[in-house]
C-alpha cells in the first residue's frame, strides 16, 4: 500500500537531538509541517514546543517506525546511540533499525531521505582505529547509495560546542593535544542545510560535508573564545594513554568510555588532506543554500548573552 504523503509531514528520527532540534526548528520555520519520533513525548513537547507533531515509540520498534512513516513525504534520519546509557545498543538503533526505516519507508512509497553522517569517511581509519561508528555510518551510506531512494548525505563535522564542552574552570583540556585544524560546525547552521536540503529536489545522490568556515585548533579556539568573553580560557593538552588503558580495564563494565576513546582518536587523526578542503566546503555550502554562517565567535557571543 502507499501511504506516501506528497503534502504530509516530513519525517526527523533523532528530531529532539543535538542537531534533530535545529533541523525540526527550521522546518518549521519555513512553515513545513514536521513529525518526530521519540522515546519520551513529554520531553520531545518541552524540547521542541508546540509545532511538531511527536510520535511516542522507539526506532527499534517496526511497529512505532511504520506508524511514524504512515502519510510522510520524506524522513530525515539523525539518531544517534552516542550516551553512556545507549551506547550497548548502537548497532541496534543506529545500524539495523535505521535499515529497517529504509525498509519500511519504501513499502510506504516514501523516496526521499536525508541521512545525517558525518564530515569524511576513510576506510583505512577505520580499519586502524576499529571505529565501530564510523563503520555503521559507512553501512548505511553504502545501502543508501545502492538503494532506489533519492538520496543525500549530509556529511557533519563535529558541532562547534566540541570546543565548550573540554572548558572545566576556564581549562580547556583537551585528551590527545587535538589535531592541529579541526572543522566545526554550529548545530544552528545543521538544521538550516538539512532543512533546505530535504525541501529541495536537486540535491538527490549526493554526498554533502557540512562546516562552517575554518578548521582550527583547540589552542586557537581557547585564544578566540578569551577574546570574545573577556574570560581567559587556557589550553591544557593532557595525555590519551591512561584514559585509554582505563577504557580497556572497565570495558565490558564502562563500553562508553572506549568508544568515547575511539571517538578521540578518530578526532585526534583528523586527516589534514580533508582539513585542506574545508574552505572550498564551506564556499560550496554558501553557493548552494540561503543562509548566513554561524561562526565560533558568534557562538561564543550567544553563549555570553544567556
Ligand atoms: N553532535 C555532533 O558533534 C555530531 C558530529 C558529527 C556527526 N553527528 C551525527 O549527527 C547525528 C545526530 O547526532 P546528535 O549529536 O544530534 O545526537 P543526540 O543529540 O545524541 O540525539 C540523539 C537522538 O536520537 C534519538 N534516539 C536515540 N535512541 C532512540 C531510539 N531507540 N528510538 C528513537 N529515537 C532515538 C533521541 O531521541 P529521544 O531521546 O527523543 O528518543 C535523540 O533525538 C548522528 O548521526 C551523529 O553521528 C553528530
Amino acid at each position: 500500500m502507499n501511504t506516501r504523503g506528497e503534502n504530509g509531514p516530513i519525517l526527523v528520527l533523532g528530531g529532539t537531538g543535538h542537531y534533530g532540534r535545529h533541523i525540526i526548528r527550521s522546518l518549521l520555520q519555513k512553515g513545513q509541517s514536521v513529525r518526530v519520533l521519540s522515546r519520551n513525548a513529554a520531553n520531545a513537547r518541552q524540547v521542541l514546543g508546540d509545532g511538531a507533531e511527536i510520535v511516542e515509540g522507539d526506532i527499534t520498534s517496526r511497529k512505532s517506525v511504520v506508524e511514524a512513516l504512515k502519510g510522510t513525504k520524506a524522513v530525515v534520519i539523525s539518531v544517534s546511540a552516542f550516551t553512556p546509557r545507549l551506547i550497548r545498543r548502537l548497532r541496534l538503533i543506529e545500524r539495523d533499525s535505521v535499515l529497517m526505516v529504509l525498509e519500511e519507508a519504501h513499502k510506504a512509497g516514501i523516496s526521499r531521505v536525508v541521512y545525517i553522517s558525518v564530515y569524511d569517511i576513510r576506510e583505512d581509519l577505520i580499519a586502524r582505529l576499529h571505529s565501530d561508528i564510523a563503520r555503521i555510518k559507512l553501512d548505511i551510506e553504502t545501502t543508501l547509495r545502492e538503494s532506489g531512494f533519492n538520496w543525500t548525505v549530509l556529511g557533519a563535522a563535529p558541532s562547534m560546542e566540541i570546543f565548550f564542552a573540554m572548558i572545566r574552570r576556564s581549562i580547556m583540556m583537551v585528551p590527545g593535544g587535538g589535531p592541529p585544524a579541526l572543522p566545526t560546525v554550529s548545530p544552528v547552521d545543521v538544521g538550516e542545510i538539512a532543512a533546505q536540503t530535504v525541501l529541495r529536489d536537486d540535491l538527490g545522490g549526493k554526498r554533502i560535508r557540512m562546516t562552517g568556515p575554518e578548521a582550527i585548533s583547540f589552542q586557537e579556539a581557547a585564544r578566540r573564545i578569551s577574546e570574545i568573553t573577556g574570560r581567559r580560557v587556557r589550553y591544557r593538552s593532557i595525555p590519551l594513554i591512561p584514559l585509554k588503558i582505563v577504557s580497556m580495564v572497565t570495558y565490558p563494565l564502562n563500553p562508553f568510555l572506549r568508544h568515547l576513546v575511539g571517538m578521540i582518536e578518530l578526532m585526534n587523526s583528523f586527516p589534514p588532506d580533508v582539513v585542506t578542503e574545508v574552505p572550498q566546503d564551506h564556499q560550496w555550502l554558501v553557493n548552494t543554500f540561503s543562509y548566513t554562517p554561524t561562526t565560533l565567535e558568534m557562538e561564543a557571543r550567544a553563549r555570553i548573552r544567556v
